[in-house]
């Protein structure tokens, strides 16, 4: 078996995918003397660390349960002017999680809430921060059930230990009071904590309505809005 053989099964047993198809280019590179051994090793290495930066990304990406992924870079900002691009971009930086800081998404049905969240969410977890987006009725589903099973502890504990949670349609269906309780609990504990981003089709003032309890709803929001940055200024299609 020649070295060259031996060469390729050794990238096989040490999973170096990205040695295996480029090392042919790589030794014609290096044959040619277009590029001298050191740079070739450093493009074919950095060309590894790509491939294992992006596997990372995509298993982190899966893992935050988005229901479609979307990007800033999909985002069509001229279709909302009102916007205001350069803070929504800035929240790539992921200031408001070392803030902890929340993040809340207010309009009407098919401006971009969810899309805009799920950008945000994609950033956090391909920063490999652990996040999770869930639609607010399944999250309060949930924990109805952990209560029901004596569980409810442990549940709360799980969604408070996300560096990112994102809640997804708060208020599109009314929430009886003690439901509302549970998620009013969840947002206590994660509360100055970690930061948890809402969308949502109404307005604060409404949320007495969402919740069926204003003392409830505004507990809530004192809560929320402590440390939050709230973008309402959608234009509607509706
Ligand atoms: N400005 C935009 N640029 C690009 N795509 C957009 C834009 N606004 C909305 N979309 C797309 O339209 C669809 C609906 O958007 P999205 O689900 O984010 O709306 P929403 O505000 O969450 O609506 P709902 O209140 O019904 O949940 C998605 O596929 C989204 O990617
Ligand atoms: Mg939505």
């Amino acid at each position: 078996m020649s070295n060259y053989i031996k060469l390729i099964n050794n990238f096989d047993s040490l999973k170096l995918n990205t040695f295996r198809n480029n090392i042919d280019s790589f030794i014609d590179e290096v044959n040619s003397g277009k590029i001298n051994v050191v740079d070739a090793f450093y493009s074919l290495t950095e060309k590894e660390m790509a491939f294992r930066q992006d596997r990372v990304n995509k298993a982190m990406i899966t893992t935050s349960h988005f229901p479609y992924v979307k990007t800033f870079d999909d985002y069509d900002f001229s279709y909302q002017p009102r916007l205001n691009k350069d803070e929504i971009l800035d929240l790539k930086n992921l200031r408001f999680i070392q803030n902890n800081e929340n993040i809340v998404f207010m309009g009407t049905p098919g401006v971009g809430k969810t899309h805009l969240a799920i950008s945000v969410g994609i950033e956090c977890a391909k920063n490999r921060y652990q996040t999770y987006f869930i639609n607010c009725n399944e999250l309060i589903m949930q924990l109805k059930k952990a209560k029901l099973e004596n569980t409810l502890a442990r549940r709360l504990k799980h969604f408070t230990s996300y560096s990112v949670l994102i809640i997804d349609e708060v208020g599109f269906l009314p929430i009886d009071g003690d439901d509302s309780n549970l998620l009013f609990q969840l947002i206590s504990m994660r509360y100055e904590k970690h930061p948890t981003i809402f969308t949502t089709n109404k307005s604060f003032n409404h949320w007495g309505e969402v919740f069926n309890d204003s003392v409830i709803a505004n507990a809530m929001l004192d809560r929320i809005l402590h440390h939050c940055k709230v973008f309402s200024n959608y234009r509607s299609f509706l």
